[in-house]
């Protein structure tokens, strides 16, 4: 109903953008030197484009749009939640809630790199040398290139970014294009006040005509394919956790470079609470990480570690504190993707080769393992507690 509701609205009406703060359609969004620090200028200048779209971006988008510009400019949502049948208001409201307390630098930043996204197609071939931009074929990630970086962002801040199928497939497609494309190195972000709540959970109710048991295959070939887009990934991978990560979104972190996250970052993998069994190539991984003990504790007993506890056992390189958290670990990154390709890529590749092997192996394993798990009551009754709101973690 609040799909409907919401297309009575223009992209400039409903985020409040009058025409004349529109600029002229000559005027070439400019992100400054760097996609990831994005002044005052460069938002007022998305701002003022965003008039000259010629397409309905969709409802989502525009919902985002309208988030992130309230976050940008008033901060954190603290206004009262509409009523369930104002849904025009309630779906704003909920999208602007879903940002958390990022802050109105990143709330900017990631304003300016959304409408960026949006003109890039609709630019002119032969106007603007802009680097690789941003590709707009994907429905649930952003993926942008801009300075030698590649940036995946997870990108359904409403669901806490968790991972679909056909996210999954769109992650996969995402990092293939990033192994061939010009950049450096190659990020992954999230939306939103948290990095990623891992599996869709909503992922075992779509059950196919084949049943269960061709869900659950379907689902292992889907998951070791992802995995092993990681495994096998060739450039420096970098994880920006910008809030509390969960499930899958923990464990292949070990399969990345470096991971930098924010101190409002945890880390909880709630295999056991979901009648499931660890993936991600963490049951090899975490133990040779942390040590058998502190696995565990996190695999077996559910153990939500920190930001700090997960830096402590080595599965975070380094925690920033929120406020700073943006523009240090992009000032970092900007000058990491200035060093050589080949350079960086080849000895990332040495440091990970003697694994690899090994690492599809336990990948294997572990997604065999699994498929007898999804089809095991003690994970059925878990969905179930879920969808029926009895289970939150
Ligand atoms: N699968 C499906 N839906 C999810 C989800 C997941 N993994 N994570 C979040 N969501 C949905 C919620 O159902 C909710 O949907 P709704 O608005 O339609 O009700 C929405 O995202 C927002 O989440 P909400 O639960 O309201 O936010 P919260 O801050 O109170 O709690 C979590 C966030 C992540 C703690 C909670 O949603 C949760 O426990 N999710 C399940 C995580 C999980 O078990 N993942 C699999 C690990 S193996």
């Amino acid at each position: 109903m609040a799909a409907v509701a919401l297309k009575l609205f223009t992209p400039a009406r409903f985020l409040g953008v009058g025409r004349s703060a529109q600029a002229s359609p000559r005027l070439k969004l400019h992100i400054t030197a760097s996609v990831m620090a994005a002044t005052v200028e460069d938002f007022n200048n998305a701002k003022a484009k965003l008039g000259t779209l010629k397409k309905d971006p969709g409802n989502e988008v525009k919902l985002r749009i309208y988030a992130l510009f309230k976050q940008a400019t008033q901060g954190p949502c603290n206004t009262p939640k509409p009523s369930m049948l104002d849904f025009v208001n309630k779906a704003k409201w909920d999208a602007w809630k879903s940002l958390g307390s990022i802050s109105q630098e990143e709330a900017r930043q990631k304003y300016v790199v959304l409408i960026s996204s949006l003109l890039e197609p609709e630019t002119p071939a032969g106007v603007a040398a802009q680097p690789a931009g941003a590709d707009t074929s994907y429905q649930n990630l952003l993926v942008s290139t801009q300075d030698q970086i590649t940036t995946i962002t997870l990108n359904r801040p409403e669901k806490k970014n968790a991972i679909t199928v056909e996210m999954y497939t769109e992650i996969i497609q995402a990092l293939d294009q990033a192994s061939k494309d010009d950049s450096v190195i190659t990020v992954i972000t999230g939306s939103g006040d948290f990095y990623c709540s891992g599996n869709d959970l909503s992922n075992f109710t779509k059950i196919p005509e084949g049943g269960v048991e061709q869900m659950a295959r379907s689902a292992a070939d889907l998951l070791r394919d992802y995995v092993k887009a990681y495994i096998d990934f060739p450039k420096p991978l970098i994880g920006v956790i910008n809030g509390p990560a969960v499930g899958i979104s923990v464990t292949v972190l070990s399969l990345f470079d470096v991971v930098y996250a924010t101190e409002r970052a945890t880390f909880h993998t709630p295999f056991s609470n979901l009648g499931q069994s660890p993936e991600g190539c963490s049951s090899y991984t975490f133990p040779k990480i942390m040590g058998a003990a502190k696995a565990s504790e996190m695999l077996l007993f559910n153990k939500k570690l920190t930001a700090m506890e997960a830096c402590q056992v080595g599965l975070v390189t380094e925690v920033f504190p929120d406020s700073s958290f943006h523009k240090e670990v992009w000032s970092r990154l900007k000058s990491y993707a200035k060093l050589p390709k080949n350079s960086l890529a080849y000895s990332k590749q040495l440091i990970r080769a003697a694994e690899k092997e090994r690492l599809h192996a336990v990948n294997n394993q572990e997604v065999e393992r699994l498929v007898e798990r999804w089809l095991s009551d003690e994970c059925m009754q878990a969905v179930m507690s879920f969808f029926q709101g009895k289970a939150k973690l």
